[in-house]
């Protein structure tokens, strides 16, 4: 199986607008969060009046105007993602001292407009940050009435582009791409804590991450396999450091990213040349994991009842028995300029 990975560097209005229309199979971004204040100079660049409203102290405008500036890509979603296909927007609330303080609710107005460009919302998720200790807190101490809970988790806004995706009886591409009993048990609660950083970063790389707001590898690879099958096409219009790339990348699914900060995009090569190993690192958990479970499940009696088709172990359903895994062999990056960077990857089971 082979997989290739498209990055434009890029403003993602312009750019999503000319993908070709039921390309994308799944969306999965974190945008520049509208009043957090590390992304006001990027929303102040692309337009000049949110700058300009901040000064004003008119933290309602702006807050508007930058959910005006991500609006011009969601209102694309409809048309380049295919019937059926999941759009997930990973997003967390803003607090700010401006026209007096206060929460600005980032994820009411993505899922507003969203739902009025068309697209069906389902279940969300919540997922808990680590939030560094001492100074969490906010307010006024141990006296009430003045404090304020900490934030301490973000939302996965999932939304479905029309009715369920439907696949030809028996799709080899599906049902290789199941996930075990026990996995969907854990992925698909409405509540996820995800608290280690996998790949550990370091150079160009670490400082990338830190000035993207990048999250955890394990987000997108949990959205990848749940929502998408082998050699879907997974898009990230605010792509960062390309961990949905990554992640794609690492679980057997191409992907287009869009990225407007060139820096961000050059330190990807780094990422990418350790994605074969990661991939395989990342298979095999999975099938040892299954095997712990398996034992366990043995521990008390209680044999699963049907036997894999490419393993020795067996599996809880009849739908998790063509299950495979694949990792990824290679990688190579094909000739292409620094503004539309192109990589193809070869995948082989496990
Ligand atoms: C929250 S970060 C994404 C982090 C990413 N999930 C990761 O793991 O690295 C949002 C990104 O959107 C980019 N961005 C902001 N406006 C954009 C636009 N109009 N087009 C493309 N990218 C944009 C920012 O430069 C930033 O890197």
């Amino acid at each position: 199986m082979q997989t290739e990975h498209v990055v434009h560097v890029a403003d993602a209005r312009a750019a999503v607008a000319d993908l070709d229309t039921d390309s994308v199979d799944l969306v999965v971004t974190s945008p520049p969060y509208p009043m957090v204040e590390m992304w006001d100079a990027s929303f102040t660049a692309q337009d000049p009046a949110i700058g300009e409203a901040l000064d004003a102290n008119e933290g309602d405008r702006a807050f508007d105007l930058m959910h005006d500036l991500l609006d011009d890509v969601w209102r694309q979603l409809p048309r380049v993602v295919r019937p059926g296909g999941i759009v997930v927007v990973n997003v967390g609330p803003a607090t700010r001292n401006l026209d007096g303080f206060q929460q600005y609710p980032n994820q009411e107005a993505v899922t507003r407009r969203l739902r009025e460009h068309g697209l069906q919302s389902l279940p969300n998720v919540l997922w808990r940050k680590p939030t560094n200790s001492a100074a969490k807190f906010m307010g006024s101490g141990m006296l009430p009435t003045n404090a304020y809970p900490t934030l301490e988790h973000e939302y996965l806004l999932v939304f479905r582009n029309g009715g369920t995706r439907s696949f030809p009886p028996g799709d080899d591409r599906r049902y290789e791409s199941a996930y075990f009993w026990e996995e969907r048990n854990e992925w698909f609660s409405d509540l996820w804590e995800l608290t280690g950083e996998r790949q550990a970063l370091s150079g160009d790389a670490a400082e990338a991450r830190d000035r993207s707001g990048a999250f955890p590898l394990d987000l997108p690879l949990r959205l990848v396999r749940m929502f998408s099958v082998y050699g879907d096409t997974v898009l990230d219009p605010f792509w960062g450091t390309g961990t949905t790339s990554l992640a794609a990348l690492a679980a057997g699914r191409s992907s287009v990213g869009v990225e407007r900060d060139p820096d961000l995009v050059a330190a990807f090569d780094e990422r990418v040349a350790d994605a074969p190993a990661l991939s395989t690192d990342l298979a095999r958990e999975r099938l040892e994991r299954h095997r712990e479970f398996v034992a366990d499940r043995r521990a008390d009696g209680d044999e699963p009842g049907y036997d894999a088709e490419h393993y020795e172990f067996p599996v809880v359903t009849t739908q998790e028995r063509r299950i495979r895994l694949y990792e990824t062999t290679a990688v190579r990056r094909t000739a292409a300029s620094d503004e539309r960077r192109r990589y193809v990857a070869d995948h082989e089971p496990v």
